[in-house]
């Protein structure tokens, strides 16, 4: 795909991978609005980049909003959707586990509410995460709603033929995710890094550019892209 001249949905836009994704998008020549429950996070966006407001988990404001954009060409979904439950699961809290699944809820109302309003040559990312097919102990919700999230776009792409859908995988990322600062914060991502093939949290610029390759490229479609510092080796 040519991206000059094209129109971008990033949802999950205002912060981290997302808005990593919309920054790199615009510089490319793309129009790009960036989509959140509260958008005024992003602070000042880079020349164009709008914002909106949505929760992808309410489909009739879903709806409303993507018809007020309609047509793009590139859709890109990053929202975290809602809590993530971590832990042992035979002591997860059930509740917990299925709000964890409202990420994969929020990424099919976008496809499936978004996708009929994509151009024909257009193209879909969704953002999974390494305990997909690598769990470690305690990322059982991870693991299995990152799982879900690769079948989704693996099933789906047959049926949207022209038209594109990938996922990009990302490992531990340096992102407003991780509410810690300073000294705790970097001590946290040493921990969790320490015994992968590149010993460091990766930024969100790194995974971002994994998202354009699969935008860009038009032979790649129904795959998922590793961008995770080795940890599905590690
Ligand atoms: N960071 C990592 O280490 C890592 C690793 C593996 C996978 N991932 C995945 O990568 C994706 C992006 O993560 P990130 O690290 O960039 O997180 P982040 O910095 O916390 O950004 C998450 C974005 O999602 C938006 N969001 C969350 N719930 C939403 C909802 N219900 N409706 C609309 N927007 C919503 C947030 O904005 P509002 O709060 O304003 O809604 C924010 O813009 C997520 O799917 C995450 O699971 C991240």
């Amino acid at each position: 795909m040519d991206l000059s001249g094209k129109k971008a949905v990033v949802f999950g836009g205002t912060s981290g991978i997302g808005l990593a994704t919309a920054e790199q998008l615009a510089a490319r020549g793309v129009s790009v609005t960036v989509v959140s429950r509260n958008p005024e996070k992003a602070g000042a966006l880079p020349s164009g980049v709008k914002a909106a407001r949505c929760d992808v988990r309410d489909r009739a404001a879903l709806a409303a909003l993507l018809e007020s954009l309609a047509p793009f060409d590139i859709l890109v979904s990053a929202a975290t959707g809602g809590t993530r439950a971590l832990g042992p699961f035979m002591e997860m809290d059930l509740d917990g586990y299925q709000a964890s699944f409202d990420k994969l809820w929020g990424y099919a109302n976008v496809v499936r509410l978004g996708g009929k309003h994509l151009s024909p040559t257009g193209t879909i990312v969704l953002v999974s995460g390494s305990p997909a097919r690598r769990p470690r102990p305690g990322q059982v919700a991870l693991s299995s709603v990152g799982a879900a999230v690769e079948a989704l776009a693996r099933a789906i792409a047959p049926e949207i033929k022209p038209r594109r859908i990938n996922v990009v995988s990302p490992g531990i990322i340096d992102t407003p995710m991780v509410a810690a600062q300073g000294e705790e914060r970097a001590e946290l991502y040493r921990k969790m890094t320490a015994s992968n093939l590149i010993p460091r949290a990766g930024t969100a610029a790194e995974v971002a550019k994994g998202i354009l390759f699969v935008i860009e490229n038009d032979f790649v479609t129904g795959t998922t892209i590793d961008v995770d510092g080795g940890w599905l080796l590690s």
